[in-house]
């Protein structure tokens, strides 16, 4: 039995609204791959939309039921899904690019932006019931209009285009490993200091960082970040600050 089921559609506004759209069948948790070569108009964090030309970046839809994780355990899945993507892209470019995890889950090669993942959970009281993993990944395209601060695509740090079906698979397969085997096995300490090896910035260097409430810069090593996806940030005054999603962001 294939291990995903995949739905091509010639163009799509976006992988994500298509993917929720459709209802769940509660008798079938094969894991859905929705994939388009034209997404009109996609969808990222924080309202931003993704910009990806027609036939030149992989924009999927990765949907799974996850039935046995409890809704306080979204990090979890987030943690795996760009552990996943980090193993895939890490084989594909075979050079001393680094791959790495920028929190919460932007995948970076060296100090840019590769992929883009937009998690969107329907929650129960007890459990995930169904979850739209969309990706985005530059593949092919050699320059952005948008104004995203720092894209890079894989074929600048390879020099060579890359067969998008091919890519695809390999991205969902490496995903669905880290999945089930963790549905097998789940070992949230085990899976939290993977995700800390592979973060962007983890290096005990000072950087900047930008604190949302109160508007100001810091300075600041990154510490870690815990299961449920709170980052921890060492101040030079030596104070540990604690913050979630949107609460703080990087300074380039
Ligand atoms: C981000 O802002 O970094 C997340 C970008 C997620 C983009 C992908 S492309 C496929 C899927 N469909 C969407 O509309 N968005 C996601």
């Amino acid at each position: 039995m294939a291990r995903y089921t995949l739905i091509e559609l010639p163009s799509a506004d976006s992988t994500n609204t298509y993917a929720r759209n459709l209802s769940i069948n509660p008798d079938d948790s094969t894991p859905l791959v929705i994939v388009t070569d034209n997404q009109t108009s996609g969808r990222g964090q924080r309202g931003n939309s993704w910009e990806s030309h027609p036939g030149q970046n992989l924009t999927f839809s990765l949907v799974l039921y996850p039935r046995m994780f409890a809704p306080a355990r979204q990090f979890e899945l987030s943690m795996l899904v760009s552990v996943g993507i980090v193993n895939a892209l890490k084989k594909h470019i075979e050079t001393t690019a680094r791959v790495s995890i920028k929190w919460p889950n932007d995948i970076y090669i060296d100090d840019r932006k590769v992929a883009g993942i937009l998690i969107e959970n329907t929650l129960s009281s007890s459990c995930i019931e169904k979850s739209v993993i969309g990706i985005g990944i530059n593949v092919n395209q050699q320059h952005f209009e948008s104004d995203a601060p720092n894209p890079v695509s894989l074929v600048h740090v390879i020099g060579k285009e890359t067969n998008l079906k091919q890519l695809l698979d390999n991205i969902v397969q490496a995903i669905l490993d880290m999945y089930e085997s963790y549905v097998y096995d789940p070992e949230p300490d085990e899976l939290t200091y993977l995700y800390n090896t592979l973060l962007w910035r983890h290096d005990g260097r000072t950087y900047t960082w930008h604190d949302t409430a109160s508007d100001t810069d810091f300075e600041a090593t990154l510490i870690g970040v815990d299961c449920d996806g709170t980052l921890s940030l060492k101040d030079t005054g030596g104070t540990i600050r604690h913050y979630l999603f949107k609460e703080v962001s990087a300074v380039f």
